[in-house]
């Protein structure tokens, strides 16, 4: 996501940050594998009491660490004791490969929340996820949190049960029952057939159902897994420095239950958003999951298993399990985000990265990509907090007015949409407002423009307003600042949490209008869809909207 000269520094920051985890979990495992920088893990949970716990222990033969000791290990051991002396990191590159040792790594979580969990050591064989580990599964999440079966989901309690997890999509080994399955008995010196798959995986779990819609794919898949990873491993944004993350890399993106057009949106903005912000990303999906379980599905001596080194692990349906998706607000990344900000591990920029990605790719200009931190640089040095009192009008204010810009989004082209009055009135107020205010107005059908326009005017705008609908996706690319929000207009009684949470996850403040009145976080209607949601005689009281953008930009405190 960076250019050669800031990714360098990242490269310098990795690869402090892989010595220092290399050395941490050394200091637990005396057959800690080699890490290369590209696989870091900060926590370094992988805890010696999986040893030490007496759960079911009598079959487990823990030979002495001379007899599991593999002579194609001793060079590496070697090399990695000149590097303790030494210190210098880039002497151990070389990763360890499962293949050809002779012990199975324990699977560990790193982090879990419903429906995003991040694994260490996951292994699959004949479509089962496995947790191969000496602690008994009660130490580990319910896995109805974890995984499900991957079927579409309807509302009906025969679909629920249908998409229940079993031992089937996810099960328990103790590393005895691993080994007598997959071998690498080191008392005969045997290697297992284990294969590694290395690297950083995102495996998502979910049906086309979801994936193939942009909000859905972009604005709640990509931010909930990004939000999660930047997490879980404590990542830091330097905003000054193009947000570079000192997060891992991510090398593949499997869909295990999608083809390779299931996860693709019709607008295209999904493969965009993918390849934009992930260029290096390998992307399998159900087909090549298909391969990985045909080829472990023997039995017997040709028992096979795939080992995903590090693994953030993304389900749909368990999400819904969760308490803060299934009965508040709908939203599977708010799982994983409240999750990560209830711990304090999400940085201020963590989204940061995504955007800059896809927003360099569409060409935007670094000056504009930098509106955010300049208008945050700006609050500090005015010592004004969000929402305070700040007179726009003031020089030295926190936002020039030629910078404001107030994009409308329009429907009118689309099924669900204003009444067609209403929408020319609000036209013509937004206008007026904005020619005595100085400030950049935009009326536009998202269909009209080329992908590249709308995602640059998206980079720039700092109140967005239309009726609900996929074209607020689009938010996910405001510059974030004490100012920015989103105005959502909805038939009057009706709701929907979509861009409300996704809004206030990113750090700007969202509206709901209901013609001539509103809501705003924490006051927040309940979800509904009364009749006229999705018809074409929405209405809209224009001066209830200029009032609110007036206020906004004015810093003036929502309700006050
Ligand atoms: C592999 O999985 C299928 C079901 O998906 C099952 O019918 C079969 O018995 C399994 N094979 C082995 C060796 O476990
Ligand atoms: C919208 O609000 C205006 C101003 O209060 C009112 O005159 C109009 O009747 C309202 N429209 C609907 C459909 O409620």
């Amino acid at each position: 996501m960076g250019v050669s000269r800031s990714r360098s520094l990242r490269d310098v920051i990795l690869i402090f940050l892989g010595a220092m985890a290399m050395h941490l979990t050394s200091s637990f495992l005396w057959s800690s594998p080699d890490r290369s920088p590209e696989s870091i893990i900060v926590k370094t949970s992988v805890s010696s009491h999986f040893i030490q716990d007496d759960y079911d222990q009598s079959d487990i033969v823990i030979p002495p660490a001379e007899v599991m000791r593999p002579v194609v290990n001793a060079q590496r051991e070697a090399s990695k004791e000149r590097d303790a002396t030494v210190q210098n990191p880039l002497l151990s590159v070389e990763p360890e490969k499962i293949d050809v040792a002779y012990e199975l790594p324990e699977t560990t979580i790193v982090a879990h929340a419903p429906g995003w969990t991040l694994f260490r050591n996951l292994y699959m064989s004949n479509g089962t996820l496995f947790i191969v580990s000496s602690e008994p599964p009660s130490r580990f999440p319910d896995i109805r949190l974890i995984t499900s079966t991957g079927l579409a989901a309807e509302n009906t309690p025969e679909n629920i049960a249908a998409r229940m997890p079993t031992a089937q999509d996810m099960d328990f080994l103790t590393p005895a029952q691993a080994r007598a399955r997959w071998g690498g008995n080191p008392d005969r010196w045997e290697r297992n057939r284990v294969w590694s798959v290395e690297g950083n995986t995102y495996l998502f779990n979910d049906p086309p159902q979801f994936l193939n819609h942009y909000y859905h794919f972009c604005a709640e898949l990509l931010v909930g897994a990004w939000a999660f990873w930047q997490g879980a491993f404590n990542a830091v944004v330097d905003p000054s420095n193009a947000a570079v993350t000192t997060a891992p890399p991510v090398h593949r993106a499997i869909f295990a239950h999608s083809d390779a057009i299931g996860w693709r949106d019709r607008p295209g903005f999904n493969a965009y958003f993918l390849r934009a912000a992930f260029p290096s990303v390998t992307v399998e999906v159900e087909d090549d999951w298909e391969d990985r379980i045909t080829l472990t599905s023997a039995t017997g001596v040709h028992a096979r298993a795939f080992h995903f080194d590090t693994v953030l692990f993304s389900d749909r349906s368990a999400a819904f399990r969760g308490v803060i998706c299934g009965s508040q607000n709908q939203r599977t990344a708010a799982e994983a985000l409240e999750y990560m900000q209830k711990g304090a591990r999400l940085t201020k920029w963590w989204w940061e990265p995504v955007r800059r990605g896809v927003l360099r790719f569409a060409g935007v200009q670094e000056a504009e990509l930098d509106i955010g931190v300049k208008a945050d640089e700006a609050a500090a040095a005015l010592n004004a907090r969000p929402f305070a009192q700040i007179d726009s009008t003031r020089p030295g204010a926190l936002i020039k007015a030629q910078d404001i810009v107030i994009t409308y989004i329009s429907r009118q082209g689309a099924r669900r949409h204003l009444i067609d009055e209403d929408h020319a009135a609000l036209v013509l107020a937004l206008t007026d407002m904005c020619a005595s205010k100085g400030w950049e107005l935009n009326v536009v059908q998202a269909e009209r423009l080329s992908k590249e326009q709308q995602l640059a005017l998206a980079a720039r705008t700092t109140i967005m307003l239309g009726v609900h609908g996929n074209g607020l996706t689009h938010l996910i690319m405001i510059p974030v600042t004490p100012i920015s929000a989103v105005i959502e207009i909805f038939y009057p009684t009706g709701f929907a949490h979509d861009y409300e949470w996704t809004t206030r996850a990113l750090g700007m403040r969202h509206y709901a209008v209901w013609n001539d009145t509103y809501h705003t976080y924490p006051d927040a209607p309940n979800v509904a869809y009364p009749e006229g949601f999705q018809g074409v005689q929405i209405p809209v009281y224009p001066p209830n909207v200029v009032q609110i953008i007036e206020d906004r930009i004015a810093g003036r405190v929502p309700g006050h």
